[in-house]
């Protein structure tokens, strides 16, 4: 079976294109190279195209069976400054998509979606049957998606997952992929660029959230464990199972100065870091209910915090050569 995995030179789009390959699948990888690395899809055939790119995409779905889509900005607090970028990648770009793979017959359809699409959760952890409430253009970007997915389904017979990621971070053992964003935003690399002295202090965004030490709460996910989930939601609609939409995290929430923690210890170094405000468009506490993953899938998170933060850490260490030996 053949798969087009669109947004495969991104951070988590590499990682299942490996994945995806090492389980038998033939990987064709679609990239703009808009974010996305050469570095990282190295060694497989790629499509150099934008998804605006009718012509290329009708092409290239003529050769695959089923489509991965990673390819979106996801930045929060981006997306409330600039939704209108949001709203043109990740909803009429991602509607080409669709639409092309309606008319090419390709109907089965893994999406990268977001616990952002849940919003301030009623409950926590959450679970697939809380309301989604999105209080950012990024999650309302992936929850409009979602629900073209739930038309098509009903109405021309695709068969979708929709995949709600927690937080991905971390970096593969063979340390030939990792989180190269630019600029870095997110929040475990940027406590280890202030680490290893590549940027300026990390700023904590606000410790006035109802938790137990003030700083926001998150569910950190292996991006090697986010990878092997795709394949086996894909095996799961190869085999004839239903559309569906599951949580992918661990179900372990970690604060902000957790995490701090966890990098200190990773490193042997102290975090230069200071408090700011809040962040526009960050809920207080996202961690997965991901029982539905496991029963539906076979799916559960394999790797924890240490083995996360220790892997982005090898990997900065490899990707940044002024860090050689530290
Ligand atoms: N944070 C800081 N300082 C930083 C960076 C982050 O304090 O320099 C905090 C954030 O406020 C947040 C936590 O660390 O509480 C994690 O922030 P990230 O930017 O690493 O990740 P987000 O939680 O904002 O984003 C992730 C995914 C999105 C998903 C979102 C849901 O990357 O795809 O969770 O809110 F939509």
């Amino acid at each position: 079976m053949a798969v087009l995995v669109v947004g495969g030179a991104g951070y988590i789009g590499s990682q299942a294109s490996r994945v995806l390959r090492k389980h038998g699948y033939e990987v064709l990888i679609y990239d703009n190279f808009s974010t996305g690395h050469r570095r990282l899809a190295q060694g497989f055939e790629v499509v150099e195209a934008d998804l605006s790119n009718t012509a290329q995409l009708t092409a290239a779905l003529q050769r695959v069976d089923a489509v991965m889509h990673f390819a979106a900005h996801a930045y929060v607090g981006e997306s409330v400054e600039n939704p209108r970028k949001y709203f043109r990648n990740n909803v009429e770009a991602g509607l080409n998509l669709l639409n092309a793979c309606l008319d090419s017959g390709v109907k089965r359809f893994i999406f990268s979606s977001t616990c952002a699409v849940y919003g301030v959760p009623e409950r926590v952890p959450i679970s697939e049957s809380n309301g989604r409430n999105p209080v950012n253009p990024y999650g309302v970007s992936k929850m409009f998606f979602e629900r073209a997915l739930e038309a098509y389904d009903r109405a021309y017979g695709f068969r979708y997952a929709s995949l709600r990621y927690f937080n991905a971070a971390g970096a593969d053992d063979s340390g030939e992929i990792g989180e190269l964003h630019d600029p870095e935003t997110h929040l475990i690399p940027s406590a280890l660029l202030a680490v290893a002295g590549q940027r300026g202090e990390l700023e904590i965004f606000g410790t006035d959230y109802p938790t137990p030490d003030g700083t926001c709460i998150r569910d950190y996910i292996h991006v090697n464990d986010l990878a092997e989930a795709h394949v086996r939601a894909l095996a799961h609609l190869s085999s004839g199972g239903n559309s569906l939409a599951v949580n992918l995290g661990t179900g372990h929430g970690y604060s902000v100065k957790e995490i701090l923690t966890a990098v200190e210890k990773a490193t042997g170094k102290a975090v230069p870091a200071k408090v700011v405000p809040r962040r526009a468009g960050d809920p207080p506490e996202l961690i997965a209910d991901s029982k539905q993953a496991e029963t539906i899938l076979q799916w559960r998170a394999t790797r924890g915090l240490e083995n996360i933060v220790q892997t982005a850490w090898e990997w900065m260490k490899r990707t940044t050569p002024s860090l050689a030996g530290s």
